[in-house]
């Protein structure tokens, strides 16, 4: 068990270097996996959901090997079991990608119901509807999905809900299957054109990737390549509204700012000031942000990833702001510990309703089982008076890399204690 302790009221300021996107990590570390050739990923964030990938891909037999902090070089030529380890998967969501790379590379996958975030019910009937509409037998015992297709064949599936993870399993699948697989109401989020990329280096031949239609025709097999990983844009917002919320001035490096469209809109709305160049964003943070409103929506619309982090925003604007989460069921776990700093919020359902103040005061806090959520009561510490204790900060360390490193060179003061 480790906490973080946050002596807070800085004004962050100076430059920040972003790291690779995690979401588009996890699921082109399986991609690899799926060629014989050697694939070597660069621009991997060192966080532990990505360190945890890797056990399990080991454990299937991938050859996956660290050569530097950020590069990984991966080769699923030894892939022999076809059982998925229920400790690991049980850790994180992105890990059930090891459903599509195992039907496909293997014919055979035993996949246990994965964990991760605890932010909504987060099922998996869209996943198997797709890989038996795809001619997999499925079957559900002792808590696995247990999967069989001699080999895929390529039709066409509409996404429920434009699934992110539903899209990259069965692009994954899609790959090696025999014929042409269109996927409509797909998601279009920079992490599946990331994941595109990635494949069609490899030799995949997917189209459309970016747009709600994407055409995948299946080869017999891939081969290896190079590829680097986009930058985190959920990491940039993270940045961003911590900026807004201590009043300060950042400069975040190697962006991409087309990926942050619509947070930008709502970052100005909450009153920053903001500059974007060709990979990178200056922010300048207002003396107090304003009150916003914001809505969750599949990309291009504002990502649930940043929802969290927008409610301390929130929680030291001048007036009420109301933030409407769609995507996921249950996405406000830290009202509670935010009203512990002071924060005054009405959680309804889907909505929340913040009035802001204009100080926060430190407090300890728990972290929900929610990444975002964790990073968000980082965020307030730094702004609050006196000191936050946040406990529980591995839940945060699942998705950002040397968090505290990162953001005490722009001034923040972050102290890590293990508890053990
Ligand atoms: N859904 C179903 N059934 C399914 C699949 C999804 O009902 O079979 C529902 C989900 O419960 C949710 C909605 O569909 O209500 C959309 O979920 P989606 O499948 O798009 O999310 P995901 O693939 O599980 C990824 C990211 C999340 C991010 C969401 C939305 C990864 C590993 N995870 O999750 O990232 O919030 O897309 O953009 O890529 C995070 O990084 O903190 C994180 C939670």
């Amino acid at each position: 068990m480790a906490k973080l302790v946050i002596e807070g009221r800085t004004r962050l300021s100076g430059e920040y270097y972003l790291s690779g996107s995690k979401n588009s990590s996890l699921s082109t570390m399986v991609a690899a996996a799926l060629s014989d050739d050697t694939v070597i990923l660069d621009n991997i964030p060192a966080n532990t959901d990505v360190l945890t990938l890797a056990r399990i891909l080991q454990d299937l037999g991938v050859d996956v090997r660290r050569l530097g902090e950020n590069t990984y070089e991966i080769s699923g030529r030894e892939i022999s079991v076809p059982i998925a380890p229920y400790d690991l998967v049980r850790r994180m969501r992105g890990s059930f990608y090891v459903m599509g790379l195992l039907l496909a590379k293997v014919g055979r996958a035993e996949v246990p119901f994965p964990g991760g975030d605890a932010i909504g019910a987060r099922g998996i009937d869209l996943h198997l509807q797709g890989f038996r509409a795809m001619g997999a037998d499925i079957r559900i015992e002792h808590g696995y999905v247990k999967a069989r297709a001699d080999r895929l064949v390529g039709t066409s599936i509409y996404v429920g809900r434009s699934s992110v993870g539903v899209t990259v399993n069965l692009m994954l699948a899609a790959c090696l299957a025999e014929g042409v697989t269109t996927l409509e109401n797909a998601a279009r989020e920079p992490e599946i054109v990331d994941l595109a990329i990635c494949l069609n280096t490899m030799g995949a031949n997917i189209r459309g990737a970016g747009t709600s239609t994407i055409k995948i025709e299946g080869v017999p097999q891939l081969g290896g390549g190079t590829h680097e990983i986009i930058p985190d844009r959920i990491e940039a917002g993270t940045v961003i509204a911590a900026t807004l919320a201590t009043g300060g001035e950042v400069v975040i490096e190697n962006c991409v700012p087309e990926h942050l469209r619509t947070p930008i809109l709502k970052f100005m709305e909450a009153g920053a000031e903001i500059e974007e160049s060709q990979n990178r964003i200056y922010v300048k943070g207002p003396k107090r942000p304003k009150s916003f409103s914001i809505e969750t929506l599949p990309y291009p619309g504002f990502p649930t990833d940043l929802q969290p982090q927008m409610a301390v925003v929130a929680g030291l604007a001048d007036g009420v702001t109301s933030i409407r989460e769609t995507i996921f069921e249950s996405r406000f776990g830290y009202a509670d510990e935010l009203r512990r700093m002071g924060v005054s919020i009405d959680v309804d359902r889907d909505i929340a309703l913040i009035r802001g103040t204009d100080r926060l005061s430190g407090a300890p806090v728990e972290t929900p089982k929610d990444i975002r959520g964790g990073v968000a009561l980082v965020l307030a510490g730094i702004a609050a008076d006196g000191i936050t204790e946040v406990y529980g900060i591995e839940q945060v360390d699942r998705g950002y890399e040397r968090l505290e490193e990162k953001l005490n060179k722009l001034g923040a003061r972050i102290t890590r204690v293990d508890e053990r």
